[in-house]
């Protein structure tokens, strides 16, 4: 079949050298792409938000199967337009997208399922959300409903730090009309892991868990960013932890969701903060998580395109999935100043590199071909995703391959993993 997978960056790379492998595929296409995805994918070279010329598209080349990678034209609303013109999409409505589009949606709708998650108020305004934080007791988790690039959550330790952020938020509008409606949410203390699952409307099914490592700096210091690394599987999601999620958090998710008649057909991603087994959500996406699929794709044995299709029938019940036994560990290089102001353009060196994909796999996240040489194009740049028998073995091969890697102000964490080790060995 003919496969269009939708989105530019390493998530979007990871999922097309996924599907590539499938023998279900005969041609494979992504837009808008980047300079890893053009050796596997045909590339249209058109936009993820210009949906006039992707339904265009998908209907002249009669694609039988369209993924769509990112949230935002998910949440606008891409596969509602599909689906109302007969064609297979993964990915769900943009209803069922507002679990990610909107904090305050999928609070309440947590809340009302009874999924564990922090307690929550939500705020329209600066002063009510300044009042609330005076009454309650530091750490602050100060949250913008809508989407913010994975950069919408402050944690602030004071009332004074409070205020400069909400002033930023409701004022400077440092997140647009995302940030003028708030959530405030109780610090949840524990491990962090992410859990993606594959739903069918009705069925769920889980993807080994993953780790992602969010703020900038080793150590979990500095902002917070789109995500500067991950590890496969995660710490402390055992077989009991596993159930929970599906029994107290994705089971009835999916089950309020129909409650609404909202039929949700792709990715969950639950994020989670898991203390003596009992694992919290600190938020839903509706999407592959980004760099977790980069993380958990390469470790996957079965057919992803078959997967992908049953989903999107209705068809995962009784689906058992097969994974390499192993670990993960991706290492993303980015461009110095990320998150915050960085350059692009910088020509990329030590790409030519050939590696034994059992052992080691490199995903394109911001970079294109330009006059023939590999640039980059985004904050971050590069996923070095190393595997092996033991977390030390796919740690030691990530950042054996970063060694040799580079471009102008490139930068990265050097303790991705680190804090598994402890778990793993
Ligand atoms: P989010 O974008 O909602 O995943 O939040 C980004 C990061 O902020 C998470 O990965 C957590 O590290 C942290 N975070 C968010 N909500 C909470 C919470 N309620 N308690 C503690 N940490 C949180
Ligand atoms: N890795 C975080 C996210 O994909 O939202």
């Amino acid at each position: 079949m003919k496969v269009l997978v939708i989105g530019s960056g390493g998530r979007e790379h990871a999922i097309v050298y996924s599907l590539k492998k499938s023998a279900l595929v005969d041609r494979l296409f992504c837009t808008p792409g980047n300079a890893g995805t053009v050796e596997l994918a045909e590339n249209p070279g058109l936009a993820a938000d210009d949906f006039d010329s992707l339904l265009h598209f998908v209907k002249n080349e009669k694609i039988n199967l369209t993924v769509v990678g990112p949230e935002v034209p998910l949440v606008q609303g891409i596969s509602d337009l599909f689906a109302g013109h007969g064609l297979s999409v993964f990915g769900p409505s943009s209803e069922g997208a507002l679990i990610e589009g909107s904090k305050i949606f999928s609070k309440e709708l947590m809340k009302k399922s009874r999924i564990p998650t922090a307690d929550f108020s939500e705020f329209y305004d600066r002063f009510s959300a300044a009042k609330y934080i005076k009454s309650k007791k530091p750490p602050y988790v100060i949250k913008a409903d809508g989407l913010a690039g994975g950069k919408g959550v402050i944690i602030t330790k004071s009332a004074d730090e409070s205020e400069e952020v909400l002033s930023a938020m409701f004022e400077k509008k440092i997140f647009g009309e995302s940030g003028t409606k708030v959530v405030i949410e109780e610090f949840l203390k524990g491990e962090e892991a992410t859990v993606l699952a594959l739903c069918d409307g009705k069925n769920v099914v889980p993807l080994i868990s993953s780790q992602d490592h969010k703020p900038v700096y080793d150590g979990d210091k500095g902002p917070n960013t789109g995500g500067m690394g991950a590890i496969a599987p995660a710490p402390v999601v055992n077989e009991r932890v596993m159930d929970r999620v599906m029994d107290r958090i994705l089971n009835p998710l999916v089950h309020e969701l129909n409650r609404r008649n909202i039929v949700y057909r792709g990715i969950i991603y639950a994020g989670l903060m898991i203390s003596d087994e009992n694992p919290s959500v600190v938020e839903f996406n509706c999407r592959f998580g980004d760099p977790e699929a980069e993380a958990v794709l390469p470790l996957l044995d079965s057919d992803l395109c078959d997967l992908i299709f049953r989903a999107v029938n209705g068809e995962l019940k009784d689906v058992d999935i097969k994974w390499k036994h192993g670990f993960s560990c991706d290492v993303v290089l980015v461009s110095g100043g990320y998150p915050g102001k960085y350059e692009k353009g910088k020509e990329i060196s030590g790409l030519e590199k050939h590696v034994d994909d059992n052992e080691m796999v490199v995903f394109h996240s911001g970079t294109k071909v330009m006059g023939g040489r590999t640039v980059s194009n985004g904050g971050r740049v590069l996923n070095i995703v190393g595997l092996g028998k033991t977390l030390k073995t796919a740690m030691d091969r990530a950042y054996r391959l970063v060694n040799d890697i580079n471009f102008e102000n490139m930068f990265y964490r050097r303790d991705i993993g680190f804090r598994g080790l402890k778990y793993f060995s």
